[in-house]
């Protein structure tokens, strides 16, 4: 089976076709022909070793990615589900080892499947489970009632994206940082005030909002730097582990989609909301797995608006 990876860790060009065996099915779980895997910034950091030591990663090859889509293959024993053998599904990867998004063949805890939206493609559903989970992890953390602001850095990406569509869903008021040519795309997403992004984003929102915001997803990852945006023991989601320092009574969440792997129902509520049009599946550029050593490339160069997709 075909999958991508790499033998040894390094930049995009370590990346390249590698052979790897089926993986075993098993109880509660399900295989997947995998037909098309969306890329992300935390794929590089597998490609190029930084989770190595964290993961305890000891073999190669190492096949990154945590997002799928394609064909239900087989049913594991013990599955309770609706699905059935040939349908589309869409599924959120945990990746370890030669376990990663990004391989023809992939078998996931049934619990990490949902079916694709009707009328998407694969390739446009693949862009969805793990960001989508995230950016409804980070909501249910902030917990905010309807009619608080929430405001959302990263906006422009696919975790901001995400969060400002179903956080207008759910009767929130946001506010969004951009530059200046993401503005009308940001707009387009749902933000109700759009502030220019940069080391001062704060400043930007509290003008806005003199007492600070209610909640704040950080999807640019600008941690102690967008705090003083948020009012006195507002909450904070934070994507990559930043526990905030203690002061004025912020609660910081640091959300771990992996929290969230196994919530198909939480998936399953995603399907709604893109046939629904809450969330728009945003696709850049597709490529052909031999090819997949350049998205990786134009991930790293920034300002890709949409997810980049591998396809098998
Ligand atoms: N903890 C978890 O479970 C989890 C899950 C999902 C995502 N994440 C993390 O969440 C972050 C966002 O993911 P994503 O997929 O949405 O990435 P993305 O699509 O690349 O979006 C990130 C956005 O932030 C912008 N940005 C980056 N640095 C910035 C800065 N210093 N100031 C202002 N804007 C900045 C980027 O702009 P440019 O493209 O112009 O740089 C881009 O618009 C990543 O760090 C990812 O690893 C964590």
């Amino acid at each position: 089976m075909r999958a991508v990876g790499v033998t040894e860790f390094g930049g995009p060009e370590a990346l390249h076709v590698v052979d790897v065996p089926d993986e075993p099915l098993g109880e509660g779980q399900v295989r997947l022909r995998v037909s098309a895997a969306a890329v992300s910034p935390t794929d590089t950091y597998a490609r190029n070793g930084t989770y190595a030591k964290r993961d305890g990663v000891t073999t190669f090859p190492v096949v990154p990615g945590m997002d799928v889509a394609g064909v239900l293959a087989e049913v594991g024993p013990g599955v309770q589900t609706d699905l059935a053998v040939g349908e589309c599904v869409m599924g959120v990867v945990v990746p370890t080892g030669a376990h990663g998004a990004y391989r023809e063949d992939l078998v996931l805890p049934a619990g990490s499947v949902a079916r694709v939206p009707a009328d998407v493609s694969d390739v446009e559903a693949s862009t969805l489970p793990m960001n989508g989970l995230t950016a409804r992890l980070a909501l249910d953390r902030l917990a905010l009632e309807p009619g608080q602001v929430l405001a959302v850095t990263g906006a422009a990406g696919a975790f901001g994206g995400y969060v400002i569509q179903l956080a207008k869903a759910e009767g929130l008021t946001v506010v969004a940082d951009a530059s200046e040519a993401d503005e009308q795309l940001v707009r387009d997403l749902g933000a109700d005030v759009v502030v220019r992004r940069g080391d001062d984003v704060a400043d930007r929102i509290r003008e806005r909002y003199p007492d600070g915001v209610d909640g704040l997803a950080d999807g640019s990852v600008q941690d102690a730097a967008v705090l003083p945006a948020v009012k006195d023991g507002g909450a904070v989601a934070t994507v990559r582990g930043y526990p905030g320092d203690g002061a004025r009574g912020l609660r910081v969440f640091p959300v771990w989609v992996r929290e969230y792997a196994q919530r198909a129902d939480a998936l399953d509520e995603l399907r709604v909301a893109a046939e629904k049009g809450i969330v728009t599946l945003r696709v850049a550029a597709e490529f052909p797995a031999a090819d997949a050593a350049e998205a990786h490339r134009r991930l790293e160069a920034g300002g890709v608006r949409g997810r980049l997709v591998i396809t098998f």
